[in-house]
């Protein structure tokens, strides 16, 4: 029987929504209210569910990695109150609700922004994720090296959301609206932009799940390829998906110039161009069949093909 992706994804979604809300401060203060407008306005949950699963695929247990699959929505939910700002992509609607700085004011929506990416490493960091107590594997045993697990998960996260990956890719995003790259250039914006936190949330996944170098190897080769998948099917979408449905507006990458895969190679070109990222990052997955029964590779798999059949 073919791998049920609707339930995994619907139990995975419910655990990450319960852990972010009892994560999220209990106070009625605005920047709280702001922070959770946005982090709760819904969001396909994909980055954290990537972790959870990557840790699945390795070790047949996701709970270790649920606190860093948090943190990584956390980040990538301030990425998008940014990336709304009139000073960016100035847009109006985001999961179904009025962006943040339209639904409080910019200095709010920028605050918002800076208090949950702090707020991941906060969680990240905490007394109660580092301890080696909690961190119960399938085989039982203790993981006696989590901290420094969690200081590896911590760098790469940095690493990925900073200067030299997504904050550079949304540099170069802007810095190229109205000016022609071509498709090598695009490509590495969108790695930059959106893979490289694709990526770190399948490292982080790992790395919970004690993955080896080899394992890691792998699902490093599928995170890229699903990365600029997903990046490709973004860009699809913009061009012939529903508003109502995707819950953020269409035909604004037109609009702004932007430098999409569609207005470079065409809509089919495109799609066949998101087949082909996905077809290489299942085949990266193979290793995964020769492991024990416990170690499936099934959740991914299934992933890898909704991020490009997706309407949302
Ligand atoms: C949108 O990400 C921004 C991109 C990097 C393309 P998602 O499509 O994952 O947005 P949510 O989290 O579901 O709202
Ligand atoms: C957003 O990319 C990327 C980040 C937030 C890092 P886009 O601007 O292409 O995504 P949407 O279409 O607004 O969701
Ligand atoms: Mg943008
Ligand atoms: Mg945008």
């Amino acid at each position: 029987m073919d791998f049920d992706l609707k339930t995994y994804l619907d139990g995975k979604n419910r655990k990450i929504n319960q852990a972010l809300e009892k994560l999220l401060p209990q106070k009625s203060l605005r920047i709280v209210m702001a922070m959770r407008h946005s982090l709760m306005a819904g969001g396909k949950r994909l980055r954290p569910v990537l972790c959870l699963a990557a840790a699945d695929t390795v070790c047949g247990n996701s709970a270790n990695a649920l606190p860093a699959a948090c943190a990584i929505e956390m980040i990538h939910t301030y990425s998008l109150i940014h990336d709304d700002l009139p000073a960016m992509d100035d847009d109006n609607l985001r999961r179904g609700a009025p962006t943040c700085h339209v639904a409080f004011d910019e200095a709010s929506a920028i605050l918002a922004g800076d208090g949950l990416l702090t707020l991941a490493f906060e969680i990240l960091s905490s007394a109660e994720n580092l301890s080696p107590a909690r961190n119960l594997s399938s085989s039982g045993l203790k993981n006696p090296d989590k901290a420094i697990d969690i200081l590896k998960i911590i760098n790469r996260l940095s690493r990925a959301a900073g200067y030299e990956n997504m904050i550079e890719g949304q540099m170069q995003d802007i810095a190229s609206e109205g000016v022609l790259l071509d498709v090598d250039q695009l490509e590495k914006l969108h790695a930059l932009k959106t893979g490289a936190m694709i990526s770190a949330s399948v490292y982080a996944g790992a790395v919970m799940g004690r993955a080896s170098d080899e394992q890691i190897s792998h699902l490093e080769e599928y995170a890229y390829n699903i990365g600029l998948a997903f990046q490709v099917a973004d860009d699809i979408l913009n061009v012939e998906g529903d508003p109502e449905i995707m819950g953020k507006a269409a035909g604004t990458d037109n609009d702004r110039g932007k430098n999409t895969y569609p207005a470079l190679l065409g809509l089919k070109e495109s799609k066949a161009e998101a087949v082909k990222l996905v077809d290489r990052a299942i085949k990266s997955l193979e290793i995964f069949d020769k492991e024990p029964a416990s170690i499936k590779s099934g959740p991914l798999c299934a992933i890898a093909k909704y991020i490009i059949e997706r309407k949302l």
